[in-house]
């Protein structure tokens, strides 16, 4: 099945307003699906609407709206509802890096629920959807990070763990039904998210958002997870084969203290 008529007709994609966000939204609008972009800022998803439509003749839909919010669904839902939404890309996330006790809780549960608690709301919905088409994609933006325990980034390291073993169990679940699960693993790459660092001392380069959502698009339907770089995935190799869990987290607690 060619990708449009599995993953189409419609693409809703979280985080659309930068970043690698807003590269899954023009490269989708490229392959001629329909977009729906989802974010607060309102003229960002705009200007990008109007854009992906000129360029690619096909339909985009802005909805601002904030994921944190109690009503999100329901604001999406008003959109969506008349519409065949195939491909969920649920990609918005925040990320605290610093001292754990410098952060606030409410920060804390902010992050835990715009990274875990929004992606399930959206999942249960989207996914019943899917399952009654018999076909359908999910893309769960997560985190090398998610791999291993994470010294001052510990709380969304933990979300995207959860991230990562959900979408694996999900993929087994969903596949029988048509659907494919596909969790998107980036190292470091390069947009607002981490503007305010300085992660020169990591062993590897950030990468460009457009080829981390390409990879992902790449893999959608071959694989569960998936993390674009070789240098990221030499990492992984070396994380997995080469050291203990012990080991990662004494390395990455000594890098990640210099980068804030
Ligand atoms: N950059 C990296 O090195 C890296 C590495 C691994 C994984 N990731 C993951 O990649 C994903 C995308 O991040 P990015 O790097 O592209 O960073 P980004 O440019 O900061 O994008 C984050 C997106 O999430 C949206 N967002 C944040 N809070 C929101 C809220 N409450 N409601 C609605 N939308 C909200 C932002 O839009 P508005 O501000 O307009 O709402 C923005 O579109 C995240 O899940 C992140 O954890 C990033």
């Amino acid at each position: 099945m060619k990708f449009n008529e599995k993953y189409g007709p419609f693409a809703l994609v979280t985080g659309a307003s930068s970043g690698i966000g807003e590269e899954f939204a023009k490269q989708l609008a490229a392959k001629g699906l329909n977009v729906i972009l989802v974010a607060r800022r309102k003229e960002r998803l705009e200007r990008l609407s109007d854009e992906l439509e000129k360029k690619y003749h096909i339909k985009a839909i802005a909805i601002a709206v904030d994921l944190l919010s109690d009503q999100f669904l329901k604001e999406i839902r008003k959109v969506t509802d008349t519409l065949e939404v195939g491909l969920l890309v649920s990609n918005a996330g925040t990320m605290y890096i610093g001292n754990y006790l410098h952060n606030s809780l409410e920060n804390d549960l902010k992050m835990i629920d715009l990274n875990i608690k929004t992606p399930a709301i959206l999942t249960h919905h989207f996914a019943q959807q899917m399952v009654k088409r018999k076909k359908g994609g999910i893309i769960y933006t997560a985190s090398m990070l998610g791999f291993m325990g994470t010294p001052f980034a510990s709380i969304y390291a933990g979300t995207k763990a959860h991230e990562i073993v959900k979408g694996e169990g999900l993929a087994y679940e969903l596949k029988p039904k048509g659907i494919d699960v596909l969790v998107l693993n980036p190292g470091l790459t390069d947009t607002e998210m981490t503007a305010a660092n300085d992660f020169s001392v990591m062993p590897m380069k950030l990468m460009k958002p457009g080829v981390v959502a390409e990879a992902a698009l790449n893999a959608l339907g071959k694989k569960v997870l998936v993390t674009p770089g070789f240098m990221n995935n030499m990492m992984n190799w070396m994380s997995k084969r080469v050291m203990s869990r012990k080991m990662n987290t004494n390395m990455f607690g000594r890098l990640m203290d210099k980068t804030f």
